[in-house]
C-alpha cells in the first residue's frame, strides 16, 4: 500500500483546531486505498516566544524529502511582524521552490455568496499566483532608520523562468479545466504593467507562451480593473495568472465570492515534487481554541493535497462531500455565525464521507 509522508505545522491561534479537523477528514477518507505517515513540527510564533526557534536549514531539507506538508496558519500579537510568518511560509515557498500558488475560487451554494444574483454557475475560477518572486523576495530594507533622512526601497523581481512557468501552469490548467468541464479553455493575465513598465515581461511572455496554445482564449486585465470586474461579472473568469502580490490580494477578495476566508484553500506547488497545502485564513488568535473556527478551509486544502498527490477518488469525495454540506443548507455559513463547533463540522464531514461511501 502506497504510504504518504506528510509534514504537519498546525501554527498559531486557530490552526492547530482547523488541521486537526483535516486530519480527521484524510483519516475517514484513506480506508484500505493509501496510507499516511504524519511528521509533526512546532514551529510558530507561541513554539518562538517560548525557544527563539526559526526554521533551521536542515528541517527545510527534511521538507523536501516528505510528500507534502500541511500547514494551519502562523502569525502570534506578541511576535514581531512577519517575523515567523516569513521563517514558515516564505520559507516554505521559497526553500521548496513552490512557484505555483493555486488558489480556487468556486461556490458552492448561491446562499453563501454575498453578491446578488450569482449562484454556483457564475463563481467557479481558479487563481493561478505566481509564488516566488515578485514583491516577496525581500530584496530591499531601510536606511537611516528612524530619522529625517530615512529610505525604504523595496524591489520586485520578475524572471522570465518565474513568469515563464507561472505561465505555462496557467495555460495547461485552462486546458485540463476546459476537458474536464467540456467548456472551451480561457486563460486571464492580471498585471499593472501599465504603470509598473517592467512588468511588460509579464504581457510579452504571456503573448509568447500563448502561441502554443491557440486552443485557449487569451485576455488580459489591469489588476485595479479585475478587482471590480471579479465582482461585478466573476462568469468571465476561468483561469487567472498573476504576480505574487495581486494574487495575494485577488485572492482574499475572491474568498469573499465563494462564501468567506473560512472557506479558502489553496496549494503551494513544485509540480512533481514535495508541495505545501494550506487554508488561506490567518490565525485568528481571537476565536483560537474556542471550537468556533471554521475548518472547511483546512479541510478543502486537505482535499487539494490528496489530488495532488494522485488520489483522485479521496479528494473527491472530501470536496463532494464539503458541496453537499454546503448546497443542502446543513452548514449555513463558513465563520463563526455557522453555529456550528469546529470540531462538530469535521465530524460532519466525516459522516457525510461515510454516507456516501455507502
Ligand atoms: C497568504 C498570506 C501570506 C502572504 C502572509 C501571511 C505572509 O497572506 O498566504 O496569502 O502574504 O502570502
Ligand atoms: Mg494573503
Amino acid at each position: 500500500m502506497k504510504t504518504y509522508n506528510i509534514g504537519v505545522i498546525g501554527g498559531d491561534g486557530i490552526g492547530p483546531d482547523v488541521v486537526a479537523e483535516g486530519l480527521k477528514v484524510l483519516r475517514a477518507v484513506k480506508d484500505g486505498g493509501f496510507d499516511c505517515n504524519f511528521v509533526e513540527y512546532p514551529y510558530s510564533g507561541a513554539y518562538y516566544l517560548k525557544t527563539k526557534e526559526l526554521v533551521p536549514d536542515r528541517v527545510i531539507e527534511e521538507w523536501r524529502g516528505l510528500d507534502a506538508v500541511l500547514l494551519g496558519a502562523i502569525g502570534h500579537p506578541d511576535v514581531e511582524v512577519g517575523l515567523v510568518e516569513r521563517s514558515v511560509i516564505l520559507g516554505l515557498r521559497f526553500g521548496l521552490d513552490l512557484y505555483i500558488n493555486l488558489r480556487p475560487i468556486k461556490l458552492y451554494a448561491e446562499a453563501l455568496c454575498p453578491i446578488k444574483g450569482k449562484g454556483p454557475d457564475d463563481i467557479d475560477f481558479t487563481v493561478i499566483r505566481e509564488n516566488t518572486e515578485g514583491e516577496y523576495t525581500q530584496i530591499g530594507g531601510i536606511l537611516k532608520k528612524g530619522t529625517a533622512d530615512e529610505v525604504a526601497t523595496s524591489t520586485s523581481i520578475y524572471t522570465r523562468v518565474g513568469v515563464e512557468r507561472a505561465t505555462r501552469y496557467g495555460f495547461e490548467l485552462a486546458r485540463a479545466r476546459a476537458v474536464q468541464s467540456n467548456r472551451p479553455g480561457h486563460l486571464t493575465m492580471v498585471d499593472k504593467a501599465n504603470a509598473i513598465r517592467p512588468q511588460e515581461i509579464w504581457t510579452r511572455t504571456f503573448a509568447e507562451v500563448g502561441k502554443e496554445y491557440p486552443d485557449i482564449k487569451q485576455d488580459h486585465a489591469y489588476v485595479d480593473a479585475f478587482t471590480m470586474l471579479m465582482i461585478q461579472q466573476p462568469e468571465r473568469y476561468d483561469t487567472v495568472v498573476t504576480t505574487n502580490l495581486y494574487g495575494d490580494i485577488i485572492t482574499d477578495l475572491g474568498s469573499t465570492l465563494q462564501g468567506g476566508i473560512g472557506l479558502a484553500a489553496s496549494g503551494n506547488l513544485h509540480p512533481g515534487k514535495a508541495s505545501m497545502f494550506e487554508p488561506i485564513h490567518g490565525s485568528a488568535p481571537d476565536i483560537a481554541g474556542q471550537n468556533v473556527a471554521c475548518p472547511l478551509g483546512a479541510i478543502m486544502a486537505v482535499s487539494m493535497m490528496m489530488d495532488y498527490l494522485g488520489e483522485k477518488t479521496a479528494a473527491k469525495r472530501i470536496e463532494d462531500s464539503v458541496a453537499f454540506l454546503l448546497s443542502s443548507g446543513q452548514i449555513k455559513s463558513a465563520d463563526a455565525r455557522s453555529g456550528i463547533g469546529t470540531t462538530q463540522m469535521g465530524d460532519m464531514v466525516v459522516e457525510q464521507i461515510q454516507l456516501s461511501a455507502g
